[in-house]
């Protein structure tokens, strides 16, 4: 299948397909899945609506054929979903993949890392907001202890799915110590953390903006302790600002979706569990795929539904948020995958 890659209409092109291969999470960190929201009798999807392995192929086949080349899965916690090994090893296969990366919480990781990587997994991106477990429990909510993620980052690097790079949602009052702790632990490491602002994401989460770290004050705190240099981006539309220790103790990055937006080199699309394709993290809706694939689709007609939904696209969310954006029914975090 040979098409052009398409350009959205601010001349984007779609470049990672982030694909969440389910909505659950057996965490409930308080700024994503919040316990009052996500609640024991919290409907989530039922399986007859998430997409199987073969109908998540087709469609990273048909985004290859318009110019994708990175893929994400992500979930809620994607390891959760039943014989993810199998469906790496099929994405894996697909001619023009070049990144394959999965983005968890590490909770089930120690025991599967190297099955994972075997399956043709490249490498993993792990969450950890605190280094002390009084407020990694208090942040994961279900009483997960710090030791058991540091291991499957262990595992992970033992497995060959490094550099591993650890995400840490910043929220002020909350765990802001975690920065030097963190940034301490890893130093000297190939681990890379990422301060990540606190975003507005879906509506549950009740985000404020006092409650938003702003990455330069990151940086700063960083700086002042072990001083850092900027690092060019590795790529076009990188979403985190890297900077690297002047003593040479590697590197840290930042993710500033609140106070810098990165929407002007923004080339992603995010596919939920249930075959919606989503143009922007921040969206109220998305688009249908699923009933294009179940409606008996060619593959040619497929890239062409996701070539149409691709350049008519606008999206600048974080560029244009204000108080009224805020209050929007958004997509929750947790369906979409970050
Ligand atoms: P690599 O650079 O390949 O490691 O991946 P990544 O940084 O794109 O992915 P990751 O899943 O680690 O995301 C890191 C953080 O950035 C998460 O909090 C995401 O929600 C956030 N993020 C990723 N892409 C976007 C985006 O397009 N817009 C916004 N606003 N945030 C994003
Ligand atoms: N703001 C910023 N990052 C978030 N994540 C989840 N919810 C939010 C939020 N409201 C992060 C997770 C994970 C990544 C994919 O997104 O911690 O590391
Ligand atoms: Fe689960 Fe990740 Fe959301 Fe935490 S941030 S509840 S680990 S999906
Ligand atoms: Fe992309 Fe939307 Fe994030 Fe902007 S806010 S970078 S358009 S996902």
């Amino acid at each position: 299948m040979m098409t052009a890659a398409p350009l959205d209409l601010l001349g984007r092109p779609m470049h990672d397909l982030r694909i969440s291969v389910t909505d659950r999470c057996n965490f409930r960190c308080v700024y994503c899945m919040p316990k009052e929201v996500f609640g024991r009798d919290h409907a989530f999807l039922p399986r007859a609506e998430i997409l199987d392995f073969e109908e998540i192929e087709r469609i990273v086949r048909a985004s290859v054929a318009l110019g994708v080349r990175k893929v994400r899965l992500t979930g809620g916690e994607p390891l959760i979903r039943r014989n993810l090994d199998a469906l790496v090893g099929m994405l894996a296969a697909v001619d023009g993949v070049e990144d394959l990366t999965l983005t968890t919480n590490a909770s089930l990781l120690a025991p599967r890392a190297s099955a994972l990587a075997a399956a043709g997994l490249h490498r993993v991106t792990i969450s950890l907001d605190a280094l002390d477990d009084a407020t990694f429990q208090r942040m994961n909510d279900v009483g997960f202890p710090v030791a058991r993620v540091l291991e499957g980052i262990a595992a992970a690097e033992a497995a060959g799915l490094g550099p591993v790079k650890v995400n840490t949602v910043i929220q002020r009052g909350m765990n802001e110590h975690a920065v030097l702790a963190l940034a301490e632990h890893f130093r000297g490491t190939e681990t890379t953390v990422r301060f990540i602002e606190y975003m507005d994401v879906g509506h549950s989460n009740g985000w404020r903006l006092d409650d938003v770290v702003p990455a330069a004050e990151i940086v700063a705190a960083v700086d002042a302790r072990w001083p850092l240099e900027p690092v060019d981006a590795e790529y076009r539309g990188e979403v985190a600002r890297r900077y690297r220790y002047r003593d040479g103790g590697g590197e840290i990055g930042v993710i500033s979706s609140v106070t810098q937006p990165f929407c002007g080199d923004c080339t992603r699309a995010r596919l939920s569990a249930d075959g919606q394709l989503f143009t922007c993290l921040f969206a109220t809706s998305g688009h249908d795929v699923r009933a294009v694939v179940r409606s008996g689709a060619t593959d040619v007609d497929l890239a062409e539904a996701l070539r149409a939904i691709w350049t008519d696209r606008s999206d600048r969310y974080s560029e244009l948020r204000t108080l009224e954006t805020v209050k929007q029914p958004k997509v929750e975090m947790s369906f979409i995958g970050g």
